[in-house]
């Protein structure tokens, strides 16, 4: 029996980096896991590599900015795999600019993918979680929603946002024994941050107490504990893996 026998996951933004690791690590957990990511080609991938481990597993195209995108693509994971149980909201970009040179465009294209698809994918599953009176929601914030960074004014608010939203929403759902917390990594070495300029990079980690960027698998346990019935106690928590960027 493993941590999640017997749950359905939905994990976006799992064809790559962190969702990927997690959607791994929880068919090795034994929950059945749908994989929304805008590349579907690498959402299938990541099916398939997580069906090995016997569970059931689904990779559909989704853009979790595009409210009808994730009704039909939740509703799809739902008809394939049941109702879903345990939602990892993972997906999200990373671009840098001045605020005095930034678009309203690149502005509301971070806001829609990294936050507006927060409240999108929560909306979806909590009807079915309350009925059952069991769910866990998960949403991936950043350490630079509490320290801030040049650059990336966007990203930040959008990040706060979602640390906002994520405790709003655990007050309303834990009554119905639904919990609600967010993951707010320090630099992580995935393909998100190594398209961040490299300059960037060096100086950020040399500013860390640790030096270094974290790994995948240093971020992973943390949100199975999350998923888990172990995680029962944490309830609007940021959970705050960063090598000491930010230390709350
Ligand atoms: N890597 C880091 O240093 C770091 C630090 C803090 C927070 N985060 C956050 O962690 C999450 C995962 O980041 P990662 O580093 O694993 O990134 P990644 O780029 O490796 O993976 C992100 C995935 O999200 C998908 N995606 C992007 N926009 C999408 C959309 N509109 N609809 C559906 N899928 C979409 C991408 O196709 C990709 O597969 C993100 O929310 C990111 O902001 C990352």
């Amino acid at each position: 029996m493993g941590k999640l026998s017997g749950k359905s996951a939905i994990v976006t933004g799992g064809a790559s980096g962190m969702g990927r690791g997690v959607a791994l690590c929880f068919a090795e957990e034994g929950a059945n896991v749908a994989i929304l990511d805008r590349n579907e080609a690498g959402a299938k991938e990541v099916a398939a590599e997580a069906a090995a481990s016997g569970v059931k597993t689904v990779g559909l195209a989704c853009d979790v900015g595009d409210e009808a995108s994730v009704k039909s693509t939740f509703a799809a994971s739902a008809e394939a795999l049941g109702d879903t149980d345990i939602l990892v909201a993972n997906a999200g970009i990373d671009t840098t600019e001045l605020i005095e040179n930034m678009s309203t465009e690149m502005w509301e294209e971070m806001i829609r993918i990294n936050l507006n698809s927060i409240f999108y994918c929560s909306r979806e599953v909590i009807p079915a979680m309350k009925s059952k009176r069991w769910g866990r929601i998960i949403n991936f914030s950043s350490q630079l929603a509490h320290k801030g960074a040049p650059l990336m004014a966007h990203y930040c608010a959008s990040k706060a946002g979602v640390m906002g939203f994520t405790r709003s929403l655990a007050y309303e759902l834990v009554e119905h024994g639904i919990t609600v917390n967010c993951i707010n990594p320090g630099p992580i070495d995935t393909p998100l941050y190594m398209g961040i300029p490299e300059d960037w990079r060096r100086e950020k980690e040399a500013s860390m107490p640790i030096k270094r960027p974290g790994r995948i698998e240093e971020v992973v346990p943390t949100v199975l504990l999350l998923a888990s019935e172990e995680g029962s106690f944490y309830v609007g928590a940021s959970m705050n893996m960063n090598g000491g960027d930010v230390m709350v």
